[in-house]
């Protein structure tokens, strides 16, 4: 039973709008008929009107989140993850251990509240091996692993349990595509799919897109067929064979578990005064610390100044990690 005003019909849009002027209209509930009487929902008594208890029907409300409609015991609720990735039409959520027995009701959940998801895996792993790829479980919904993820205005196709990929990155790489400048050369030492190089094309001369995982490189050559750009050279191999033989402007090293390891290969690649985009991963209490010193270290060895222009958090990584970001100039003296 909810609260509602009793009203003539030939009244009843003006009252309607009276009641959501001064607040009173409840839209929870549907507006019921009654011969020639509206029943209008109301959140309290209105004076001057007819107040009634009636049986009101709810209006349908889209779930906000897959949390809302879960089938799985209301003390274990606190338990669900508030997010997890959507990359094109696939969703991937941790679960935690807890819910283990539950992840094919949280699958599901999740596809009926998310119209566009047709495919829901869970992590099976961390992201491992030198490819950084993670196992993936399947738990609801289409069993295909490949889709087009569309961010920063292109579209990347991309099998998520082939290659590296996250959503979360979409905003950092606005950031370098607003830092890159028209007539640069760039180098991708660790491009995956080529969500860093396709954008970048858009505006700069030319991008070498180097990485390891064979898959990577297949699917960066679908993604520069179908953004339509021409100025992106795909590079399969380590980029240890690859470093030296090309100066650029500008170096992006996506590769934060062990960036440190390469930044010889990134110092032997990059022009005078060029800019190199580092990541890695450091502890919250000192999150730069190591990485600026390391940096500074092959510096000296290249006989180099470096200038650091930015520095930032990029997200937590985990519990007291942070993935960071440090952008700095190579100064050759
Ligand atoms: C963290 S992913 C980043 C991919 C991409 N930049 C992105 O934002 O989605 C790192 C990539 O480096 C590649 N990789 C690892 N070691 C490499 C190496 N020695 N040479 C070239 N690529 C490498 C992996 O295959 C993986 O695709």
């Amino acid at each position: 039973m909810a609260l509602g005003v009793k009203v003539p019909k030939k009244d009843g849009e003006k009252i309607r709008r009276m009641l959501i002027d001064i607040g009173a209209y409840n839209p929870e509930y549907k507006i019921k008929r009654e011969g020639d009487f509206l029943i209008i929902p109301v959140k309290y008594p209105v004076e001057g009107l007819t107040v009634i208890e009636a049986d009101l029907e709810r209006v349908n409300r889209r779930p906000n989140s897959y949390k809302e409609i879960v089938n799985i015991p209301p003390s274990l609720k606190t338990l669900l993850p508030t997010s997890f990735d959507i990359i094109g039409d696939i969703a991937i959520i941790e679960i935690p251990e807890k819910l283990l027995e539950y992840r094919k009701e949280i699958g599901e959940a999740i596809l009926k509240v998310h119209k566009g998801i047709k495919a829901v895996f869970m992590k099976g792993s961390k992201v491992q091996g030198k490819y950084r790829v993670r196992e993936l479980i399947h738990i609801a919904g289409v069993r295909k692993t490949e889709t087009i993820h569309r961010e920063n205005g292109i579209r990347l196709k991309l099998d998520v349990s082939k290659v590296y990929f996250s959503p979360r990155l979409a905003t950092e790489r606005r950031r370098i595509y607003e830092r890159s400048k028209e007539g640069e050369i760039v180098f991708d030492m660790f491009a995956g799919v080529g969500p860093y190089s396709i954008l970048l094309a858009k505006k700069v001369k030319m991008v070498f897109a180097c990485d390891i995982n064979p898959w990577a490189i297949i699917y960066l050559e679908e993604n520069i067929r179908i953004n339509k750009i021409n100025n992106v050279v795909p590079i399969l191999g380590d980029v240890r064979k690859v470093a030296g033989k090309l100066k650029a402007d500008r170096i992006i090293m996506n590769l934060p578990r062990y960036a440190g390891e390469f930044l010889r290969e990134a110092f032997m690649s990059i022009k005078n005064e060029g800019v190199i985009h580092y990541y890695g991963f450091g502890p919250e209490h000192d999150p730069y610390g190591e990485h600026i010193a390391r940096i500074e270290k092959i510096s000296e060895e290249f006989d180099a100044k470096i200038k650091i222009l930015d520095k930032r958090i990029i997200r937590n990584y985990a519990p007291r990690q942070y993935n960071i970001a440090l952008d700095f100039q190579v100064i050759f003296s």
